[in-house]
């Protein structure tokens, strides 16, 4: 049962929720199979093999059977999905093409299986999707038409935004996933900080940072995991979560059409904001598929802070 604005909203379930938003019917179709294929990314979680696959991603680093395993599964459904142009992974060295003149259709980027090597020691994890209209992936974020993830902890979470405010879904006895709050808001100052990186490759900006954070009384809560962190954060509304450059990585860790332009996109439909720490993620002209980018990402006032810290310190 969801309460919204003095109003109880019975069971919706997610494509309920799409077709009374009116989205276009191909984004619903799409957003639907994206929801169907993480039945199956569950069930490998849950009972897959834990080893390596053998085999190496977009960046170079090793995988692991389960990656590969999440990655065929969303291939698979996107590929037949019947309103897919270009799909990109983190965990496929190559843009696929499946219609050549895709305007009508969507591209989609994604990270199938982040904090995967986290399932080993049983740590939430999630899935990262990004959706542009049309066959470009290369657009700031600003442009995407919608974003969505998908986190796999004690119970099973689907945040998505198509512009129009940021919704979370809860998977029920059924697989269902059934609406449990709408237009989620961020507050204006963090409660929480999730840090990421190792803190002695943190430059003087994001040192100065997150000791400011430390003396105000802001908790540490961080697992290592992108999707339950960043999780936490919009849904408590009062946080900020930050992999920063680091002194031996200028770009950072994460990636920024995979992981933070979907998030970004996100965060700022719920009021929050999504830094560099030089300015807004969603206004970066990508140059490669596979950019990084650091990321400050949480309520405002505190990623205008981090801002603040770096232009002085750096
Ligand atoms: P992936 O599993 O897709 O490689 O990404 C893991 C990410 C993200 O989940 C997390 O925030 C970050 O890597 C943690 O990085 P460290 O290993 O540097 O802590
Ligand atoms: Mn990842
Ligand atoms: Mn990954």
């Amino acid at each position: 049962m969801v309460k919204e604005a003095g109003q109880t909203k019975l069971h919706i379930d997610l494509h309920r929720h799409l077709r009374e938003n009116n989205e276009d019917p191909r984004l619903i179709r799409l957003i639907c199979e994206i929801a169907e294929a993480s039945k199956y990314i569950i069930n490998s979680i849950r009972t897959g093999d834990l080893g390596l696959a053998g085999t190496s991603n977009l960046y170079g680093e090793e995988q692991l059977a389960l990656d590969v395993l999440s990655d065929r599964i969303l291939v698979k459904r996107l590929t037949y999905s019947g309103v897919v142009a270009k799909i990109a992974s983190e965990e496929s060295r190559e843009v696929t093409t499946i219609h050549e003149n895709g305007d009508e259709y969507y591209s989609v980027a994604y990270d199938p299986l982040d904090g995967s090597s986290l399932v080993d020691v049983n740590l939430a994890v999630g899935t990262i999707v990004s959706i542009f209209k049309g066959s470009n992936l290369l657009q700031p974020g600003r442009k995407q038409a919608a974003a969505l993830y998908i986190l796999y902890g004690p119970r099973t979470t689907l945040v998505y935004s198509t512009g129009k405010g940021v919704h979370e879904f809860s998977m029920n006895q059924l697989m269902e996933y059934t609406l449990v709050r709408e237009n989620i808001r961020m507050g204006d100052k963090a409660a929480i900080y999730s840090p990421g990186g190792q803190r002695n490759l943190y430059t003087q900006g994001v040192e100065s940072f997150a000791a400011y954070l430390e003396e105000n009384g802001v908790k540490l809560r961080y697992s290592g995991g992108f999707v339950p962190d960043f999780n936490q954060v919009l849904l408590k509304g009062k946080g900020i979560f930050f992999y920063p450059h680091l002194k031996n990585a200028p770009q950072g860790k994460l990636r920024l059409l995979f992981e933070l332009n979907p998030m970004a996109f996100l965060m700022e439909q719920a009021g929050g904001a999504a830094s560099t720490g030089r300015g807004p993620i969603l206004d970066i002209v990508p140059q490669k598929v596979e950019d990084r980018a650091p990321v400050f990402i949480g309520c405002r006032e505190d990623v205008a802070k981090a801002e603040k810290f770096i232009a002085a310190g750096d």
